[in-house]
């Protein structure tokens, strides 16, 4: 059997005619940027989770950009920023000049440690990015917390986390603002790049939108506020993904089965396998990443029995070459590191079929059982 990581044609097959609709008809309207789906779609969100204000932006990077930026990023500005994460968090503070500030993760989640954090914040700190990976969330109470005590702004990176809900709040509106990416693979993955913005501060809210569009205020034409970009999002995206929030609620659903039945196979595995198994919150199956003793062993186990697997992520972040200039070792960020060299992301995708699930938690399990790897 071949069970492929993910599969972007069964993803899409239900839905091939009413994108046929779609982008023939604002193909062929002269409506094509930052018009009403976009609008819809930023209504549609704040529906969803409760956001007072949603922003569309061009994806997921860019929200990030113009956040960071109405918070004050710039030169002179540290922001504290996980050690284990996607590039963009990181790249997006060092391109605005800021000083990306890594803290370590816990040895467990992968997710921002609050004990860290506060030893790493210095008088030039301002923002602080939690960031929600895979199906887990970081610790939102004690890192609000922290940030409270030192005065810091708090942007939840929750670019996989839409739908997941900690302490009765959605995720992305637990800190001052969050955002969604809507990148094909992610849960509510769209037909290009796109993501959305959202927070409950009405002022940041107004100059996130106008630094989306060059810094104007949607009233006056060519009259401009700030010096802003051109993160604007497309109507063929936002129609697709307005369409797709109808039944996003039942793809969750779905990847949280599959999520839950890895879980339950695995969790007897420990030490030489480590899963997340977290109830505390609801949680949004983007990707499952366990920890293994044996990772690479595993992956090879995994291959020759046809199923495709990923690593999220072979290096932490202070140990990219991009971030050389930061001066950091190894051993600077030891339990970061150590997850780079354990984490094995599995297939889970809501249109994955349940022969494959069930054919991937036997490899597994067998894994574990055969004296060849143990
Ligand atoms: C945690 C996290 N933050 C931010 C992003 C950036 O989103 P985008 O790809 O839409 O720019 C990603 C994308 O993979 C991500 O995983």
């Amino acid at each position: 059997m071949i069970v492929p990581f993910f599969n972007y044609k069964a993803r899409y097959a239900e839905d091939k005619e009413k994108i046929k609709e779609l982008v023939y008809q604002v193909g062929t309207s002269d409506q094509f940027i930052l018009k009403e789906y976009v609008a819809e779609l930023e209504e549609k969100i704040c529906a969803f989770t409760g956001a007072k204000h949603a922003i569309a932006t061009s994806n997921g990077t860019s929200a990030l950009t113009i956040i960071l930026k109405a918070m004050g990023v710039g030169p002179g500005v540290d922001v504290l920023t996980p050690a284990f994460s996607f590039i963009s968090t990181a790249s997006a503070i060092a391109l605005l000049g800021g000083r990306p500030v890594f803290v370590d993760v816990d040895p467990i989640t992968g997710m921002m440690d609050p004990v860290d954090l506060e030893s790493k914040i210095t008088p030039l700190s301002r923002v602080v990015i939690p960031t929600h990976l895979f199906s887990v969330m970081a610790d939102m109470t004690a890192i609000n917390e922290v940030a409270k005590r030192h005065d810091l702004l708090v942007l939840e990176d929750s670019a996989v986390a839409l739908g997941a809900r900690m302490n009765d709040t959605m995720a992305g509106i637990l800190g001052d603002a969050g955002l969604y990416s809507f990148f094909p693979a992610k849960p509510l993955g769209g037909i290009g790049d796109g993501a959305m913005i959202v927070t409950n501060d009405p002022e940041l809210a107004r100059l996130c939108r106008m630094l989306r569009n060059h810094g104007q205020d949607g009233i006056t034409r060519f009259l401009h506020h700030h010096i802003g970009y051109n993160h604007r999002m497309d109507e063929t995206v936002a129609a697709y993904l307005i369409y797709k929030l109808g039944r996003f609620s039942q793809l969750l659903e779905r990847r949280a089965q599959i999520g839950n039945s890895y879980n339950e196979a695995f969790k007897g595995l420990l030490p030489h396998l480590q899963i997340v198994d977290d109830t505390s919150y609801d949680r949004v199956y983007y990707t499952y990443v366990l920890q293994a003793e044996r990772r690479d062993d595993l992956r090879v186990f995994l291959s020759e029995k046809g199923i495709e697997t990923q690593i999220y992520y072979p290096r932490a972040l202070p140990l990219q070459p991009a971030f050389a200039y930061l001066g950091h070792k190894e051993g600077d960020f030891p339990n970061a590191e150590r997850i780079t060299k354990r984490a094995l992301a599995l297939p889970l995708y809501a249109e994955m079929p349940d022969e494959h699930v069930e054919y991937v938690k036997h490899a597994v399990i067998t894994a574990m059982a055969v004296s060849t790897y143990v």
